[in-house]
């Protein structure tokens, strides 16, 4: 509950704080029941996902149950809350759709992937941290720079965990994304370091059921140009701008949570 955490951070406990939170969770899990849904996922934070258990259909009509209901308390709030959330979804969708495409062939365009994830994943944060600070009476700019980078850095640091951690902690199989297609940047990365014969075997590689020995090869591959090391440092920077902006502004838990983010295990 990240995005809700940011709000009550930034806003406090009025009601209209805690409901714009409850709020934005309900959106959030309206487009992952969607999502679920889109990338054939069967688990779901290591349980079996909702779809896998009652089927597409009802899974589309809970999300959108989720989001009428969402978008109806946010109507109660401030139309201009509401009009930053629903940019927000807007976004979401327009990334997921960028997702899913850019799951046909090997991208290789640093600048594509970071738009796709600021889409997909920043922008409800960006715009959670913008609507608190909006309730909270706080400059909006800096709030949603701090939630953008931060979502930004999140989803960087879920994707390498995509690679470094084993199948227990993700509660997937690793190296799915790249199974699913997703060229996530350690990808983008690692084909930018490799020589021409090498990068064609990486693409070789891409989205299709890797067999033990092409895992050791593309994780290997990755230790010897030190990929893990330059993708982390990108979210690191992105954390750094975000605890600078928070720690002006005598935003101690805020910067704290934006420490946590570049601390999970690896
Ligand atoms: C997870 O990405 C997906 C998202 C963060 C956004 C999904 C957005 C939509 C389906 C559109 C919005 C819809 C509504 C109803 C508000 P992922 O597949 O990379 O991550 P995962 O591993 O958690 O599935
Ligand atoms: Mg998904």
């Amino acid at each position: 509950m990240l995005r809700a955490k940011l709000i009550l951070k930034i806003a406090g406990s009025e009601l209209l704080v805690i409901k714009t939170a409850a709020v934005v969770e309900m959106i959030h899990a309206a487009s992952l029941l969607h999502d679920d849904v889109i990338d054939d996922a069967y688990t779901r934070r290591a349980k079996p996902s909702l779809n896998a258990l009652y089927g597409n259909k009802t899974s589309i009509m809970l999300g959108d149950i989720l989001y009428a209901k969402g978008f109806f308390e946010l109507g109660t709030i401030s139309p201009e809350v509401a009009k930053i959330i629903s940019n927000a979804v807007i976004q979401l969708s327009l990334g997921e759709l960028k997702d899913v495409s850019l799951s046909n062939a090997f991208n290789t365009d640093k600048a594509v992937y970071l738009e796709m994830i600021y889409q997909k994943t920043a922008s409800l944060m960006e715009a959670s941290a913008g609507a608190a600070a909006l309730l909270a009476g706080k400059p909006k700019e800096s709030y949603m720079t701090y939630g953008k980078n931060l979502g930004l850095a999140f989803q960087m640091i879920d994707d390498l965990l995509d690679i470094t951690a084993d199948e227990a902690t993700l509660g997937k199989p690793a190296l799915h994304d790249f199974e699913e297609g997703k060229t996530t940047l350690p990808y983008i990365y690692l084909h930018e370091a490799l020589p021409s014969h090498e990068k064609e075997t990486l693409k070789s590689l891409h989205a299709k059921k890797l067999r033990p020995v092409e895992q050791q090869w593309i994780k290997s591959k990755m230790q010897e140009h030190q990929i893990i090391q330059k993708a982390y440092d990108e979210a690191r920077q992105l954390i750094e701008e975000a605890i600078a902006l928070m720690d002006s502004r005598g935003e101690a838990a805020l910067s704290g949570i934006a420490l946590q983010m570049i601390e999970r295990d690896f």
